[in-house]
């Protein structure tokens, strides 16, 4: 394992009845990282954090984290590894107010006689996961009544209860509105000085705002991996995502194709 990888991904590969989903993935991340994964519909970015969490086997590869592979690993050892993860759709209790949400995350961890004893007051991971997500306020409400963007921290903040060393992060802005984002930005700068996180995401803008390393997925392989500004000059990510637009602008009428055009050189 070379020096300081937290995540040594080599040469990994699913397939779903003959369809290579993933197909020979090498993905090196450093303790630390604020990494982002991009890469059009069905370039297999999910399924490559579906792999690293044990929800999905691959064919071939491995997946090392602090030099352990886990592949044929229970998703829940996965997790009391120290590796976390969002799903793209939510899964919080909608009954159980904010905080019993973040403590229920927070139990995965502790011993079976903790849980037993009724406790007193919030632990010291549940006060540190409201406080990083601002949460604190909302404590008392039902998960069920959160805004979007709230429930989106209160996953977050379930995924740091876990007290992980690494977050793997699938779309976390989609469908927030512009300050739900940039709150999220600030989030996962504050949540990457004391962790690794890898976050799937499409929005460009956001990518601009908050990323420093990004790897392009394209068709289930490494297309490309660098700063946001190297990633989008890249020819081989232009024809990716131009290649696209083209193929869109073939079939919307003529005065969208306009809009399509001036908008084919955003990655997103
Ligand atoms: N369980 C499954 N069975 C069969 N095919 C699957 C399965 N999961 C994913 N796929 C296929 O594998 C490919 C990669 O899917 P994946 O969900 O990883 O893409 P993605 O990059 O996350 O895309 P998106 O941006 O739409 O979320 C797609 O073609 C998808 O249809
Ligand atoms: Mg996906």
């Amino acid at each position: 394992m070379s020096d300081g990888a937290l995540l040594e991904v080599r040469d990994l590969s699913v397939v779903f009845d003959g369809f290579r989903a993933i197909d020979g993935i090498d993905l090196t991340v450093q303790h630390g990282e604020l990494r982002f994964l991009i890469g059009p519909n069905g370039a297999g970015k999910t399924t490559l954090v579906d792999v690293i969490t044990g929800l999905t086997k691959p064919a071939t590869g491995t997946v090392r984290f602090e030099g352990a592979d886990l592949v044929g690993r229970k998703e829940h050892e996965i997790v009391r590894m120290g590796v976390g993860r969002t799903f793209q759709t939510s899964v919080v209790f909608e009954k159980l107010t904010v905080v019993e949400n973040l403590d229920l995350a927070a139990s995965f961890r502790r011993p079976l006689w903790s849980l037993i004893r009724r406790r007193r007051g919030v632990s010291d991971a549940v006060a540190a996961a409201m406080e990083i997500t601002g949460l604190d306020v909302l404590a008392e409400r039902p998960a069920g009544v959160l805004s979007h963007g709230q429930r989106q921290w209160l996953e977050i903040g379930m995924l740091i209860a876990q007290g992980p060393r690494l977050l793997l992060l699938d779309e976390p802005v989609a469908g927030m509105s512009a300050d739900e984002r940039s709150r999220t930005g600030q989030l996962l700068t504050e949540i990457a000085k004391d962790h690794t996180v890898i976050v799937i995401e499409h929005d460009m803008e956001f990518l601009r705002r908050y990323a420093s390393q990004v790897t392009v997925l394209h068709e289930g392989k490494v297309l490309t991996e660098g700063s946001v500004d190297e990633v989008r000059a890249d020819p081989l990510v232009q024809e990716v995502y131009l290649g696209r637009a083209r193929e869109d602008a073939a079939v919307v009428p003529e005065e969208h194709a306009a809009a399509v055009a001036t908008t084919a050189g955003e990655v997103t």
